[in-house]
């Protein structure tokens, strides 16, 4: 989806955050309820679905490929799925919007079909780099003809006779591998992926819950993952977790904001995805993780954040994976600590929906914040509690993480900040602006 229309928005300093936030589902456990369900025999049924552009999406893609995909009320769909090695060839181009997590995926899911399909995307997403997934992609017999660089549109001609393939990860990327996973399922024998970094493993526990032959092994050179190809998967019944990486939001806003409270309940607390609340808390953040349980095969728990004095950290790099998109926020929080906090190791994020580092050290300085940075490092000099200025407009750049973060800042500091665009907030957070309204915050047209 591309948005015409920029819709600026306004956040200004804001009296106490208060009460329960209801955070909308997963968003990668979304596009990979919806792409097994399709690649399932029968009917599966899905609540929590996050509604965000990002998945309806991919909703909209697995119906181009020939599965059912219905909406049968709030957050519920039903998809009827046509087997591995199932999907059809799609009657037109697949607009993926902004959503690489769909593209990646997506691409994995057919690329072992002899079919042929023609993915693109926003401008954001045109720009980002394809070839993480097609080349390897290519060991199964899968053909890509792309723009230079790889990049979107692109043409993926899925293998006509494709082999198990033996892949070593080159990035740390739980899209790569999960794309890897997908393609592996049409292929014969077994597909088997080194992982040296440990990414979020929610393609990995779905498929087993799907019924596939998937087992994990902990090695001293990092996870060793081997999955059985052509399996049936069998249709499921999933309830998508709470999304730890908008819960990030409010979670953030209410420790910088004066005198906050807010909780969130049944949030997604996969410890590969959990890196942020780790770092929060070495930050001296009042932060209960109450009640751990799993729900759907996925570890959850409920939240309860209270205004902190902060002071800064070095956070470890190899946390990254699990936290790779909380750096925008947490670089808010760090400037709103006592002290430095330093991201290291962190060079992925000049390939996300922008480049993250620029655009928050662009945005940041424009509030007044002093930051340094070099290709894989962002470092940020914190005000402490109460004295970020603030008072800029801050580019947008069609990432709903760099909207969302600023808009977080702007609650707390001296002056009112507004993002440019607005509009992609609602690929992964359709709601977002309602719920932090519902909390306490000033968000409004610019004066
Ligand atoms: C995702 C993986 C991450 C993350 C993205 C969602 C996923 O990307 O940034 O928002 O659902 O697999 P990479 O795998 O490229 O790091």
């Amino acid at each position: 989806m591309s948005h015409a229309q920029p819709t600026p928005l306004t956040a200004r300093a804001s009296g106490p955050l208060r009460g329960a936030a209801a955070i909308p589902g997963d968003k990668s456990i979304s596009h990979r309820a919806l792409i097994l369900g399709a690649m399932a025999v029968g009917e599966t049924r899905i609540t929590g679905l996050l509604e965000g552009q990002d998945v309806l999406d991919t909703g909209r893609a697995m119906a181009a490929f020939g599965a059912g995909v219905e909406r049968t009320g709030e957050g519920a769909w039903r998809v009827c799925g046509v087997g591995v090695g199932g999907f059809s060839e799609p009657a037109d181009v697949i607009d993926c919007g902004n959503s690489g997590t769909g593209v990646r995926l997506i691409m994995g899911a057919m690329a072992t079909t002899p079919i042929a399909a023609t993915f693109t995307g926003d401008a954001s997403l045109r720009a980002r780099p394809m070839g993480r997934v097609t080349g390897p992609l290519a060991l199964f017999g899968a053909r890509a003809h792309g723009r230079s660089g790889g990049r979107l549109p692109l043409t993926l001609v899925g293998a006509p006779a494709p082999g198990p393939v033996d892949y070593t990860m080159t990035v740390a990327s739980a899209q790569v591998k999960s794309a890897m996973l997908l393609a592996g399922l049409a292929a014969p024998g077994e597909t088997v992926i080194h992982e040296p970094e440990p990414t979020r493993d929610h393609s990995e526990r779905m498929l087993r819950g799907f019924g596939a032959t998937i087992a994990v092994e902990q090695t001293q050179k990092g996870r060793l993952i081997r999955l059985t190809g052509q399996p049936e998967l069998v249709p499921q019944r999933i309830a998508v977790p709470r999304d730890p990486s908008s819960a990030a939001f409010p979670v953030a806003a209410a420790l910088i904001v004066a005198g906050s409270e807010v909780a969130a309940a049944g949030v997604g607390m996969n410890p590969t995805r959990a890196g942020l609340y780790a770092c929060l808390r070495e930050m001296g953040a009042d932060l209960a993780l109450e009640n751990p349980r799993e729900e759907g095969g996925e570890p959850v728990a409920d939240l309860r954040a209270r205004f902190s004095a902060l002071k800064g950290i070095e956070v470890p790099p190899g946390r990254a994976p699990s936290m790779i998109d909380e750096y925008p926020i947490l670089a808010v929080v760090a400037a709103f600590a006592e002290g430095v906090t330093v991201m290291r190791g962190i060079g992925e994020l000049r390939v996300k929906e922008s480049d993250r580092i620029d655009a928050m050290a662009r945005g940041l300085e424009a509030c007044g914040v002093r930051v340094e940075e070099d290709a894989d490092t962002l470092i940020v000099h914190g005000m402490g509690a109460g004295g970020v200025p603030g008072g800029a407009t801050v580019a947008t750049r069609l990432d709903h993480r760099i909207a969302m973060s600023f808009l977080c800042l702007g609650l707390a500091s001296k002056k009112a900040v507004t993002v440019d665009d607005s509009g992609p907030i609602a690929t992964s957070f359709p709601g977002f602006m309602a719920l932090m309204r519902g909390l306490g915050a000033d968000l409004g047209a610019p004066v």
